[in-house]
């Protein structure tokens, strides 16, 4: 891990619903090649938070920077193509494609999709969805959904759903991934899967990872360090056990029982 280099910066971010400030003066830093993780009570900012990360929301104040470079208010599809990806608190698949279409469709400039080069080049096409289809059922035996490729993603149980979330951003190169609960909703067997993917990921193919989780037993086998939010802005930061001890965060966020 390359831990003393900023990947992502977030300085003084703030963003108003009307007279609501859901992110307020929010600073922090993810490292490079780490797996960050975000903890907060519900409607303290985190959501909102990775919404003006990944450009979904444009804040009011403060800046976002990706390598040093000024990426704020840049738009999300933009930033995915500086490998910036995330996934969404509520699964964000194509009902009606199957799993293996719904991998399929994540990479950009396919030559297909430009009518002229249909007319022209179809071998080349041709070679290039076989190329993505062995990409996507890699990426789906990876996260062990080969055996449901061709089920309509939306007949997939709420967990397999978060996988296929997952998988999506195993399709391009990915340097940040941002990831919005991707653990709520599934069952314990599968969130060791899951937690294997996000490891193994991260260490074998260098993504850096930050992640949104309520689970603390998850967040503790995941992530380090633990970043904690409150009323938008970070309220503490440290490991997974100087999170749990703090006083401040029990009192806001975990409670006594999970001391
Ligand atoms: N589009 C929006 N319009 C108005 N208010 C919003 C909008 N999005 C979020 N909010 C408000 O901003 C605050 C922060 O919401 P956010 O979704 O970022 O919280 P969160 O920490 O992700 O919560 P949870 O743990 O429940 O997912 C909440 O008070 C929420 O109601
Ligand atoms: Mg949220």
């Amino acid at each position: 891990m390359q831990q003393n280099i900023n990947i992502l910066q977030v300085n003084g971010l703030s963003k108003y619903f009307g007279g609501l400030a859901a992110v307020s003066n929010c600073t922090l830093n993810i490292k490079k090649g780490s797996i960050t993780g975000i903890i907060g009570p519900n409607g303290s900012g985190k959501t909102t938070l990775f919404n003006l990360i990944a450009g979904n929301l444009k804040p009011n104040q403060g800046k976002v920077l990706f390598n040093n470079d000024d990426i704020t208010g840049v738009p999300a599809y933009e930033l995915f193509s500086k490998g910036i990806l995330r996934t969404f608190q509520i699964a964000h698949e194509f009902t009606n494609l199957t799993v293996l279409e719904n991998l399929m469709m994540v990479p950009g400039n396919q030559t297909g999709e430009k009518l002229m080069n249909v007319l022209i080049s179809s071998k080349i096409i041709k070679s290039e969805e076989e190329e993505i289809k062995n990409k996507a059922l890699e990426v789906a035996e990876f996260l062990k959904l080969k055996h449901l490729s061709n089920e309509l993603a939306g007949n997939l149980s709420g967990g397999q759903k978060k996988l296929l979330e997952l998988g999506r951003t195993m399709m391009v190169d990915a340097n940040l991934v941002l990831l919005d609960e991707v653990g709520a909703g599934v069952n314990r067997a599968l969130l060791k899967d899951l937690g294997t993917a996000i490891l193994r990921l991260n260490k074998e193919r260098g993504y850096t990872f930050c992640m949104i989780e309520h689970d603390m037993d998850f967040i503790s086998r995941m992530c380090d360090p633990v970043i904690v939010m409150s009323e938008g802005s970070v309220l503490f930061e440290g490991t997974s056990d100087e999170v749990k001890k703090n006083e401040k965060v029990i009192d806001s966020y975990l409670g006594r029982g999970n001391k």
